[in-house]
């Protein structure tokens, strides 16, 4: 393991989103699955009575390892980086390939962890699409669950964990509490740095956040090699769907405009999917593929720049 890279797998950080925000307890019910899945925040209201049952299957603490690795990300990720990685990759001349291509690209991700019970990425990918696709959602709503975490490639060209994954966060300005261990934005330069700590820090109330550096990872950088692509709602899910401190936990709101909290509804839609598609029963690749690459043909050219 490098030390760099505390994770063992690069989705132990999404299975710690499963304890930070379990799932509800089985909902059979259309109606109320389509209720759930219309606002996510709403799985925050548990019954006391239920928690048990709800929290039983997670640990209460993160492993170590995610530990760690939220230490680095929260002690490393600073302007200067945010701006150090933009100047690098925002160009987008690595390379160019198709989106599907793009998913068997990920897809050589190796972790250390067990191949036989761990989904590969692009299971994940077709899991969430097909949830999606499930409950009659738009094309465009099918194909961003396809796609959304292929900015995990920055993980095969050589970027760390803590640049690629984990939730995300302005910054620039001060870090909400409301971020998860947040103590250990005390070990960023950023922390006393008098241009960065206060709650509004470079930007000004209400500026939008199209305006707001967000730390730095598979989000940001998907969103700009699809942004002329997808529709907007489409572009906000990508660009967001790490950015737990305001989509679930409704923070940041002063560095919202009109159009942000119009559209984070739609970040927050997407969210259950992402979180709780993830199942044993292994979707058939082979099968699915023709379905998505027509939906892919529908919306990109052959090769997009990466
Ligand atoms: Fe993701
Ligand atoms: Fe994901």
């Amino acid at each position: 393991m490098n030390a760099q890279d505390p994770l063992s797998d690069l989705d132990d950080w999404e299975s710690d989103l499963l304890r930070r925000y379990p799932q509800p307890d089985s909902i059979s019910s259309p109606d109320v699955q389509q209720e759930r899945n219309a606002d996510a925040a709403s799985f925050k209201t548990t019954d006391p009575n239920k928690q048990e049952t709800e929290f039983r299957n997670y640990q209460a603490e993160a492993r170590p390892s995610v530990k760690e690795f939220y230490r680095l990300n929260h002690s490393l990720q600073t302007v200067d980086f945010v701006q150090s990685r933009r100047a690098e990759f925002l160009p987008l001349r690595r390379t160019r390939m198709g989106i599907w291509e793009a998913m068997e690209f990920l897809n050589t991700l190796v972790d250390d962890s067990d191949p036989d019970t761990d989904l590969s990425q692009i299971e994940h990918l077709l899991q969430t699409a097909e949830a999606i696709r499930a409950d009659g959602h738009p094309p465009w709503f099918i194909l961003t669950g396809l796609i959304h975490d292929l900015g995990k490639i920055l993980c095969l060209w050589g970027e760390p964990q803590w640049a690629v994954v984990g939730d995300t966060f302005p910054v620039g300005c001060a870090h909400s509490p409301k971020v998860v261990y947040h103590d250990f934005f005390r070990l960023n330069p950023d922390w006393n740095d008098a241009r960065y700590n206060t709650r509004l820090g470079i930007y000004g109330e209400h500026w939008g956040l199209d305006k707001v550096l967000m730390s730095w990872g598979h989000d940001e950088y998907l969103y700009h090699v699809v942004k002329d692509y997808l529709p907007i709602e489409a572009l906000y899910m990508i660009r967001y769907h790490s950015f737990y401190a305001a989509h679930r936990e409704r923070d940041y709101q002063y560095l919202f405009d009109d159009r942000d909290r119009k559209m984070f509804e739609w970040v927050r839609r997407f969210n259950p999917y992402d979180l709780y598609s993830k199942s044993d029963q292994r979707p058939d690749v082979e099968r699915l593929r023709p379905f998505y690459e027509k939906l892919i043909d529908d919306y990109f050219p052959e090769k997009i720049d990466w």
